[in-house]
């Protein structure tokens, strides 16, 4: 095994104070050797911060940064081996593509001799073998984030520090990179650390994926567990389109939403003020074929919106509430959908039943 597959990262309470701002607020973090970890949050969550905390830009008021079995918070960001790819690839526009690959190994001064092999290798693994006399001009835009992904990965690092990495293309280029950049980091087997204040960059790309609010990390899980099982309000409404409905308590495992009693399959939080958190698409239009155990909520429809793909139905509840839900877009969805104004059932399964405190 070579030795970057061995390097995990661990930070270590780590704060950031600007004057009177906390940037980070006691942030502790223990990322796995060849684990690919996505940094989420909202603007001026603290994202930055710490990728750059990570890399050695800044400086920690208080806390530590380990990588591997070295305490590396002291230690230059020239020193701590690790490949950057920032969020508007920078790379030197008079250099060719392959000078622009060799710029890490000539400031690492690497012996010259080694560079072609090098150069040739990572442009192979983003797949622009024979690129090497190009200008930078002649790429499109993601043909330049593989060079710039190259160039952090040219000289070998232990660990890849990504700051929105694709946010400066366009949609779909931008998801064709997503799957690309996860194969190719199952290929390279580093630890990879990616800022993103896309969710579903997060959901694609990540082994886990740490939520950010305020400084502070709310919630670090794989993509799964974080999308079906939010620990908090905040991270219920910024993953997925969850609707937010005021429930109380109804015993051990249950919570009345208006006149209706939902089961879940989850233990309750603490706490009087009580939300049902409910993704768009958990609920179903019970066509008389749902789970027998499922919960059901009656309500009544008030508008249907055709988003191509597929459609979200509006709809109120006995006393008002609104929800709303997402159909997929095929004929066979779309004829269970009631016109507006109709009744219809629709069903949540208790392991969808989510309460959070609010
Ligand atoms: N050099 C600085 N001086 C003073 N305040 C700073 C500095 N850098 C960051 N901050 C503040 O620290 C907080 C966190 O900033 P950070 O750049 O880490 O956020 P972010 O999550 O990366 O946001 P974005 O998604 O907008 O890039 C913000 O309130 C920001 O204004
Ligand atoms: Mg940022």
């Amino acid at each position: 095994m070579d030795a970057r597959a061995k390097t995990g990262v661990s930070i270590r309470s780590a704060t950031k104070r600007y004057g009177p701002v906390v940037a980070l607020d006691d942030v502790s973090l223990d990322i796995a050797p060849g684990e690919f970890v996505s940094l989420l949050g909202p603007s001026g969550s603290g994202k930055t911060t710490l990728l750059g905390i990570l890399g050695g830009f800044v400086q920690p008021t208080s806390g530590a940064v380990w990588v591997g079995e070295r305490d590396v918070t002291f230690v230059p960001p020239h020193k701590r081996n690790i490949g950057i790819v920032f969020q508007n690839y920078a790379l030197f526009p008079h250099m060719t593509v392959g000078e622009n690959v060799a710029f890490p190994l000539r400031a690492r001064r690497e012996p010259k001799a080694s560079w072609p092999k090098k150069v040739a290798d990572a442009l192979a693994m983003v797949e622009l073998s024979g690129y090497e006399s190009r200008n930078i001009s002649q790429l499109s835009g993601g043909q330049r984030q593989r060079v710039a992904l190259a160039r952090a990965m040219v000289f070998e690092p232990q660990l890849i520090l990504m700051d929105e990495p694709l946010s400066a293309l366009d949609k779909q280029l931008r998801e064709t990179m997503q799957i690309e950049l996860r194969r190719l980091h199952r290929k390279l087997g580093a630890t990879i650390i990616n800022v993103t204040h896309d969710q579903r960059e997060a959901l694609t790309m990540s082994d886990r994926v740490a939520v950010l609010k305020d400084g502070r990390l709310v919630q670090i899980d794989t993509p799964e567990r974080l999308y079906d099982r939010p620990c908090d309000a905040f991270v219920a409404s910024f993953i997925g389109e969850a609707t937010l409905l005021d429930v109380s308590r109804a015993g051990d495992d249950a919570v009345r939403l208006g006149d209706a009693v939902l089961r879940t399959a989850h233990r309750l939080p603490r706490g009087e003020k009580l939300l049902l958190a409910v993704q768009t698409e958990k609920l179903v239009i019970d066509g008389g074929d749902v789970h027998p155990g499922a919960n059901r909520l009656s309500c009544r429809v008030t508008e249907v919106l055709y988003q191509g793909e597929s459609l979200r139905v509006f709809a109120s509840l006995g006393d008002g509430t609104a929800i709303s839900l997402r159909q997929p877009g095929s004929h066979e969805a779309r004829r269970r959908i009631p016109s507006p104004g109709a009744q219809m059932t629709v069903a949540l399964d208790p392991q969808d039943t989510i309460v959070v405190s609010a």
